[in-house]
This record gives structure tokens, C-alpha cells and sequence, in this order.
């Protein structure tokens, strides 16, 4: 047991997958993993351990933002032994060309937060994804959208680049993010650089696996039905590459 998740440690996999929202959690449990066992309820965080083609896998809410990820991603890392994690979520397109339901790969993922200004003592650091699960993510995620164009299903795009970590969904400055488009940032949201930055800390792997829920570019903003394309792109995208050896 660690303060925030109430498991025996055999409970949790070695390779978690981290939705933002604690009910996407169980709807992926019950939908995407066999034989799917709830071991967190505690503040309603769900975490659950069943299995994808045989392999033990685990899937973890983690709250937004990066004082919520930070305090579940390092209960995983620290007191459960976790090894690789995948956050599966939403974010913001910066780009004219990163179009709603498109797949981001976070390659880095820089910030406005403080946390690794204090960390660093004032230092940068750069948050990158591990280069394993990238690659094995990268490829399952062609093959799924070449398997779905195949079927005539509509396209989905993939971006393999940076993300940029906010602490604030509600910016008083709200054109800031075009400095981060000129800078050639793909997409907004509010965890990655956190998970990265765990991961290093760790010695472990993490990636961030984002699917375009707006765009701050063009203002629109998906619909449930669409979104529902893309996740499931999103999560067999994830299911494969964590589970790659
Ligand atoms: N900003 C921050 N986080 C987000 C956004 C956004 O526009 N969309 C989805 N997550």
C-alpha cells in the first residue's frame, strides 16, 4: 500500500497505462483488458490489473495536472516497482496542420511549471520519452491506421514531435501558445513533463500517447463520436507498444 493507491504490491503490473480520468480507466478495463480486477478506489482514483493477449497490464487514473500525475506516477515508479508507463490523453492542436482526432506521439515536452524549476534549483531539464516504447508505439500506429484505411475507416494522422506541459487550462495570457507554435510545439496539455521527468528520476520508460480533442489553432473541438475513433486508436496504439518485449 502507498499513501494514494490501496494495492498489495503483486496487484499492480509491471507496465501501466495512465488515463487522466479515473472512469476512462474502468471503461478501459472493461473494454480493452481480460479478466480486468479493481485494486485503488481510494478518492475514487480506479486502478485496475487484467491482461491483453496474455500479458498483465494495469491501468491507473492520474487526476489533471502535474501535482495529481506527479503524486500517482511516483507511487507507481517508487512503491509498486512499475517499468514502463503509457499516458493516454487528450490535447490541445497548436498547429494548423495537427487536425482534431489526430495521434500525437510526445517526443519532449516542455513547461510553464515550476516543478522542475525547484527540482533543477532554477536549472532546465528536458522531459523526453523513452525511445523503445516511441518506436514500438510509432510502428503500431501505422499499422493500425494502414489496417483502418484498409477497412475505409476515416483517417486518423500521426505527429511523432513536442508537447508543450501547461499548468493552466485557463491562461490569462491567451495567445501565449503562439510562441510555442513558432517554436515548432505540436499540442497543449497538462502531464507529460512530469511523467517524463518521474521516468528519468526513475530509470524507468513512459510516453505520452495524445489524441487531438481541440485546437486552439482553428478554435473547433471534437464531438463524443469522433473521439471515440480516435481512442480506440489511441489505446490499441498503446496496448501494443507497451506490451512490445
Ligand atoms: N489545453 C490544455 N490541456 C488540454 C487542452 C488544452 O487546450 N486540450 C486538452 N487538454
Amino acid at each position: 500500500m502507498s499513501i494514494h493507491i490501496n494495492a498489495k504490491k503483486d496487484e499492480i503490473a509491471p507496465l501501466v497505462l495512465l488515463p487522466g480520468d479515473p472512469l476512462r480507466a474502468k471503461f478501459i478495463a472493461e473494454n480493452f483488458l481480460e479478466d480486468a480486477q479493481c485494486y485503488n478506489t481510494v478518492r475514487n482514483m480506479y486502478g485496475f490489473t487484467g491482461t491483453y493477449n496474455g500479458t498483465r497490464v494495469s491501468v491507473q487514473g492520474t487526476g489533471m495536472g502535474i501535482p495529481s500525475i506527479s503524486i500517482y506516477v511516483n507511487e507507481l515508479y517508487n512503491d509498486y516497482g512499475v517499468q514502463k508507463a503509457v499516458r493516454i490523453g487528450t490535447a490541445g492542436s497548436i498547429q494548423k496542420d495537427v487536425k482534431l482526432r489526430d495521434l500525437v506521439l510526445a517526443v519532449s515536452a516542455s513547461t510553464d511549471s515550476a516543478a522542475n524549476t525547484h527540482r533543477f534549483g532554477g536549472r532546465t531539464f528536458a522531459p523526453s520519452a523513452g525511445f523503445s516504447l516511441l518506436h514500438a508505439a510509432f510502428h503500431a500506429a501505422e499499422k493500425l491506421t494502414a489496417a483502418n484505411a484498409a477497412e475505409g475507416a476515416a483517417s486518423v494522422r500521426i505527429h511523432a514531435g513536442a508537447v508543450f506541459t501547461s499548468d493552466m487550462f485557463y491562461n490569462d495570457v491567451p495567445d501565449v501558445w503562439k510562441l510555442w507554435a513558432r517554436y515548432g510545439i505540436l499540442a497543449v496539455e497538462m502531464e507529460t513533463a512530469e511523467l517524463y521527468t518521474l521516468a528519468a528520476k526513475y530509470g524507468r520508460e513512459a510516453l505520452a500517447l495524445l489524441t487531438i480533442s481541440d485546437s486552439l489553432v482553428s478554435g473547433e473541438s471534437t464531438s463524443s463520436a469522433e473521439r471515440e475513433i480516435s481512442f480506440r486508436l489511441m489505446m490499441q496504439t498503446a496496448l501494443e507498444a507497451i506490451t512490445t518485449p
